[in-house]
């Protein structure tokens, strides 16, 4: 069988089961004979062997039933960086770059006044938030440093699933950012540490899951982890726990980053304001105009 007879077998497959079926077929054919997506299009009449065929048709089969493709070939791209994920993490999305993207300018504000500082991501997944962050902080630092500027930041982050932490331990270590890695649930086990009573400034970011029970229906989700996704009836939940656990906390100085649904916005302004009354609170939207970060500063 040549690649493009595999090709057009793909296609036809998944025509009626995807609406992207002809780059899903593209990806996927490119990702099982390992060779660019151009190599298709010059080379259509390469064979394939028929382990290759065999693997193509079971990712077909499994992308037919709804599973994502980031899942089938193993990877997901954010923020241009490439990270592993598999079905116990969620798949990294764009609009969480906003997030990093808010966070690395506060990170080196805080640094070029030769603050320390102490992030910590919870929830952490595939660990695309703090690995991005380390990675950017890193490389902004090191170009920087005929300035004689280094970076003091020190990386934790916590999730409560371990086969979602050992996902995230290995993308720390393909993108080379040194990261504590720990089994927690939101804040728990930091109550007395004095990690966050230290004199650093406190960096805590969360995309948590926020998920209504009517957005769990959504048939493009089904194959992510529920753990990841839903957080209860108005899908505040988790924000809510993490709120209380903060105001049990009280950190010195604290600038917290939280992705949310753009309608939990009013909501989620409430909740701030009776659980840490007088912090400051701010919303920023997202490239696509919708309210997408909370960021309070305790
Ligand atoms: C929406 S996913 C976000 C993953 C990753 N941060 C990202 O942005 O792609 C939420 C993550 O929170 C984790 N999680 C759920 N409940 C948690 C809890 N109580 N404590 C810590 N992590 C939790 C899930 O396992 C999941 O990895």
């Amino acid at each position: 069988m040549t690649i493009q007879t595999a090709w057009q077998w793909g296609y036809k497959n998944l025509q009626k089961k995807s609406t992207s079926a002809s780059l899903d077929t593209e990806v996927l054919l490119s990702f099982v004979i390992k060779k660019p997506k151009e190599f298709l299009y010059t080379h259509p009449e390469k064979k394939i062997t028929a382990r290759q065929f065999k693997k193509i048709n079971q990712k077909i089969k499994l992308r037919s039933k709804n599973w994502p493709i980031a899942y089938l070939i193993s990877r997901q791209g954010f923020y241009g960086l490439d990270f592993l994920v598999d079905k116990n993490v969620l798949i990294p999305r764009p609009e969480t770059e906003l997030i990093v993207e808010e966070a690395i300018k506060t990170i080196k504000a805080a640094e070029e006044n030769k603050q320390k500082i102490i992030l910590i991501d919870i929830g952490t997944g595939s660990g695309c938030i703090p690995i991005t962050i380390g990675k950017k902080i890193h490389s902004h630092f090191s170009s920087s440093s005929a300035s004689g500027k280094k970076s003091v930041l020190k990386i934790l982050a916590t999730d409560i699933s371990s086969p979602a932490l050992k996902i995230a331990r290995h993308n720390a270590q393909k993108h080379k950012i040194k990261i504590q890695f720990l089994k927690r649930n939101l804040l728990g086990g930091f109550l007395n540490s004095p990690i966050l009573n230290s004199q650093s400034t406190l960096i805590i970011t969360a995309n948590l899951p926020y998920l209504t029970a009517k957005q769990m229906r959504e048939k493009t989700i089904q194959k992510e982890p529920r753990q990841a996704l839903f957080g209860g009836k108005d899908g505040l939940y988790y924000y809510q726990q993490l709120l209380e656990q903060l105001n049990k906390i009280k950190p010195a100085q604290a600038i917290v980053f939280l992705e949310i649904d753009p309608a939990q916005n009013k909501k989620i302004q409430s909740l701030i304001k009776k659980i840490l009354p007088g912090t400051q609170v701010e919303i920023k939207k997202d490239l696509a105009k919708k309210d997408r970060l909370v960021i309070i500063k305790i």
